[in-house]
């Protein structure tokens, strides 16, 4: 069992500082001596008992990201418990190797919780991956990715307007591990980076800059049955990337910088033309061009490892069975300026749509769309009177009324990460069905389509399907946009299986 305490630093960035109880069930790692908490190992089938301590001034819930965990285990925001408090998980793990992580969903807190530090990795081991001999111990690099703003004295800075709301808060510096400008010595060979973006609401599009392709071994669930190759790969809040990065027959002194590439749609499209109207504007803008980290070779090797050509058993029959029997339940994201939605609805504690209860030990069809102004009224007004608060002049106010009532789709509307808790999902399709090609462009070399996942983003326009298993276990699991602003916003909802 393990203890984890949620506490501030002496700067007043908060840190889940765990440590082991009574071993041996697990490793912890501190990250690069960081504010994040330390990195835990799991093996698949053992049981996990952690308890959570807050001593934090205000209430607080950690939760298991992407592990299949009991209702009470899964960090439900009514499970938050105050000052002074503890609350105790006990599960096993089920799920397949891969990263996965933890941090806070306290009700409309999660975002600056978060923010201000509270967040781990969790990397589970199983025997099917323990046969592939993949590169591990110091070939194995995690690799967490987060944005933050600094003060002119260096603490963390948090300012969200309702502009920065609504985008999601994107920081002026990149860190790495909680560490900027992060550089790592490597040695010629191959080595595995397990990329978390654990970030608010930045969206990357990762790339190598000396133009090579990204090999893609593994998403949010774990590998995928083969090895593949992509131009680039666009990673948002929540999701996991596992990447074989083979620096063999580089020389000694080389350096390999993997950087967010350029892209369109992270933000709406309004915004995008007023940052650009305004020179960019400060920091990194959402979409933006940037290096993520460096990695200098330091010592050269001819010693290393092939890339398997097969990774994993194929593990999506039996969810691709399911989404031919059933009738798609809808996701549908609305924005607004002072409210983001799902199937039309805020976020509100015991209030399931019919088509959010879900039978216990069924395989569900989803299809997650954006749902445009038309035949909303009350979001069409909502839109027209919040104009205001968004800092835009009068005049701009007025085009806007006017392109909403024709539709306003493109304009408003932005990415979002959506994430279901519980067991991952399978995508089965993703339909670019009213996009702006141009800004699609950008992006649509970017998805992995296989393996098995619990956060997606759909960018505007377009429309996905996904299936997803809600097995052995009963009771509320949310889901909800990974953009953290927009989490708290109550761009969520829960299921009730039972
Ligand atoms: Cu990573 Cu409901 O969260
Ligand atoms: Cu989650
Ligand atoms: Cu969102």
């Amino acid at each position: 069992s393990a203890q984890i305490l949620a506490g501030a630093t002496t700067n007043n960035v908060w840190r889940y500082a765990a440590r082991l109880v009574k071993g041996p069930e697990g490793t912890l790692t501190r990250l690069n001596d960081s504010y994040l908490a330390e990195l835990m190992r799991l093996r698949t089938g053992q049981k996990l008992r952690v308890t959570l301590r807050n001593a934090l001034p205000e209430p607080n819930i950690a939760h298991w990201h992407g592990l299949h965990a009991p209702a009470e285990a899964d960090g439900h925001p009514a499970y938050a418990i105050d000052p002074g408090e503890s609350y105790v998980y006990e599960f096993e793990i089920r799920n397949r190797a891969g990263f996965y992580f933890f941090h806070p969903h306290t009700h409309e807190a999660t975002a600056t919780q978060v923010y201000r530090g509270l967040a781990g990795g969790i990397i589970v081991n199983d025997a099917e991956e323990d046969a592939l001999g993949l590169p591990s111990g110091e070939y194995e690099l995690p690799i967490v990715l987060q944005d933050r703003s600094f003060t002119d004295d260096n603490q963390l800075r948090y300012d969200v307007g309702m502009h920065e709301r609504m985008i999601g808060f994107q920081g002026e510096r990149i860190l790495v591990n909680g560490k900027a400008d992060y550089a790592q010595d490597v040695a010629s060979r191959a080595y595995r980076l397990r990329i978390l973006n654990a970030s608010n609401a930045r969206i990357y599009k990762l790339a190598w800059d000396d133009g090579s392709p990204i090999t893609v071994l593994g998403v949010d669930g774990g590998l995928l049955e083969a090895p593949e190759t992509k131009p680039y790969v666009m990673l948002a809040p929540g999701e996991r990337l596992d990447v074989w990065a083979d620096f063999s027959g580089r020389k000694a002194g080389s350096t390999v910088v993997l950087r967010s590439a350029a892209f369109a749609g992270a933000a709406p499209k309004m915004a995008e033309r007023m940052q650009r109207m305004m020179g960019g504007g400060a920091g990194l803008p959402a979409g933006g061009d940037f290096p993520l980290f460096t990695l200098r070779v330091t010592r050269e090797t001819t010693d290393s490892p092939a890339l398997p050509k097969r990774l994993s058993k194929p593990h999506l029959p039996r969810l691709e069975e399911a989404a031919n029997k059933n009738a798609p339940r809808p996701i549908a994201i609305s924005e607004a300026p002072m409210a983001m939605l799902i199937n039309g609805r805020p976020y509100a504690f015991d209030d399931w749509l019919p088509i959010e209860k879900i039978p216990l030990n069924t395989t569900q069809l989803f299809e997650i769309f954006h749902q445009h102004g038309g035949s909303h009224m009350g979001m069409g007004m909502s839109m027209g009177g919040g104009m205001g608060g968004m800092g835009m002049g009068g005049g701009m106010g007025m085009g806007m009324g006017m392109g909403m009532g024709m539709g306003m789709g493109g304009m408003m509307s932005m990415a979002h990460p959506i994430h279901l808790h519980g067991q991952q999902f399978a995508i089965l399709s993703r339909e670019p069905e009213m996009v702006d090609e141009e800004a699609y462009a950008t992006v649509k070399d970017g998805f992995v389509m296989s393996g098995l996942k619990d956060t997606v983003p759909v960018f505007t326009g377009e429309r996905l399907r996904i299936v997803k298993p809600f097995d052995d276990y009963a009771g509320s699991f949310m889901y909800h946009c990974h953009n953290l602003e927009h989490e708290d916003m109550g761009m969520m909802r829960e299921f009730l299986v039972g």
